[in-house]
């Protein structure tokens, strides 16, 4: 069970069956359109959205908003300094500053950025720098492929090994930590730096405690300080396991580089001792980083994904399994087989969510991961038609997901008679976020 009690709530709405079909075709099909007060419940993200503790909501009113060297930011560099054993400290607004900042200064035009998968931010900066990211994941779907990472310094221009933990492209699964070991070690041999995108270090850290005999006794922080210890540099989106709504980090022991990117964190965030933040969101995040590596929360965490996935598994959905702790994956084109790749199988399962119970999700599928095609066919289908449910933190209780889980059994008995999408219209980058689209009937 929910290992705290809850002392502050806000409602949620309830909109009629008739609001939700009007919202959604107003919304052009694509929930990203919808106004959250539209929503039941939000399964968006798990980025921004956590629950903070009344020790956060406290550690606010101690926020120092002086510019240069305030109290707030001494205290995240402590904080951050015992966690990661890193001595540079840069606080950013969230993630994708810092991977903007890193990437602009590591990379040249040309070079390449290999991953167990870049998340598409990640991607996104790698590009902007002029350089090529590449994906290798192995089967687990958490760790890099090694053999092939090696293998891609024999034909690429590589310089950098970015380890997402977890892995959120590949259905939130932990990278090991002999993986991050032997990434390591292929990073010494060609002389490359080492970088964590760590923006899910305490759930990663957990889940190898679960995993890995050799770390069944020790605690999800020790497993996290390890972590931290093998990289050379590490940056994060702190809405995820900072427990914060908003914020980021870049550190690193190299006072080279470090240099370099303050020189862009001023340009392009503020004064290096706040980073786009205010000094009280320093504060929320110096006291989250401390309460997220919390055993029983940790365990809370996963046994709920665990929980979730068997129960959408009951209700009819195909789900990816093992669970990791942040969503459950479940494929649309396992529910939908009568609905090709280019019809939008995933952005179907959205839709009848949404009309079904108001329900918001996110689309992993062709509509964010396809191609359209310039001979003119059909769209080029991405791997998969992943629907991620994600699991904001200390957000919703058991019987919030229990609803979630009624109005999936609900669809998957008319699931023969659910529609495909077309777009009607799109953007030339990252179209999911604005596309609109309308049933293919
Ligand atoms: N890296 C990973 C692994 C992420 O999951 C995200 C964001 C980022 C970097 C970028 O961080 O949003 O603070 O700029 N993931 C969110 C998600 C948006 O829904 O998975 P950001």
């Amino acid at each position: 069970m929910e290992p705290f009690r809850i002392k502050s709530v806000e409602p949620i709405a309830f909109p009629t069956a008739d609001e939700r079909a009007q919202a959604l075709r107003a919304a052009g099909f694509n929930q990203f359109r919808l106004d959250a007060s539209q929503i039941t419940i939000d399964m968006l993200t798990d980025s921004g959205t956590g629950a903070m503790s009344a020790a956060q909501w406290s550690a606010l009113l101690n926020g120092d908003e002086s510019y240069a060297g305030a109290r707030s930011f001494r205290r995240f560099e402590k904080v951050l300094r015992e966690l990661t054993g890193f001595t540079e400290v840069l606080p950013v607004h969230q993630g994708r500053a810092a991977e903007r900042i890193v990437l602009s200064c590591l990379l040249k035009p040309g070079q390449v950025s290999v991953s167990n998968t870049h998340f598409d931010t990640t991607r996104a900066h790698v590009e902007l720098a002029g350089g090529k990211a590449v994906d290798l994941p192995a089967p687990d779907g958490g760790n890099v492929d090694i053999e092939a990472l090696r293998a891609q310094f024999a034909i690429e221009n590589v310089a950098c090994v970015v380890l997402t933990v977890t892995n959120n492209g590949g259905g939130g699964r932990p990278v090991s930590m002999q993986n991050i070991r032997d990434a390591r070690a292929v990073c010494n041999e060609f002389g490359v730096p080492l970088i964590l995108d760590a923006a899910r270090f305490a759930e990663n850290a957990y889940l190898i405690t679960q995993l890995d005999p050799q770390y069944a006794n020790s605690s999800p922080r020790a497993v996290a300080e390890e972590m931290f210890r093998l990289a050379d540099v590490c940056w994060a989106s702190l809405k995820k396991d900072g427990i914060a709504n908003i914020g980021g980090m870049i550190v690193m022991n190299d006072p080279d580089l470090a240099a370099r990117c303050r020189m862009e964190l001023i340009a392009y965030e503020g004064f290096p001792t706040y980073g786009g933040l205010a000094g009280r969101d320093l504060e929320a995040l110096a006291q989250g980083l401390l309460e997220v590596t919390d055993p029983a929360y940790l365990r809370y965490r996963a046994e709920t994904a665990r929980w979730f996935g068997e129960e959408l598994k009951s209700a009819g959905l195909t789900v990816l399994q093992p669970t990791g702790c942040h969503a459950v994956y479940a494929d649309a084109s396992a529910l939908f087989p009568h609905i090709p790749a280019h019809k939008l199988p995933a952005n179907a399962l959205l839709c009848e969510l949404y009309l079904e119970a108001g329900i918001r999700a996110s689309e992993l599928g062709t509509l964010a991961f396809g191609r359209v095609d310039p001979a003119g066919g059909p769209d080029i289908p991405a791997p998969h038609e992943l629907v991620r449910f994600c699991l904001p933190r200390r957000v919703y209780t058991r019987s919030h997901l229990e609803y979630v889980v009624e109005a999936v059994a609900r669809i998957a008995r008319r699931a023969h008679t659910v529609p495909g999408y077309r777009i009607v219209d799109q953007a030339k980058a990252l179209r999911h976020f604005t596309a609109e689209l309308e049933p293919d009937k």
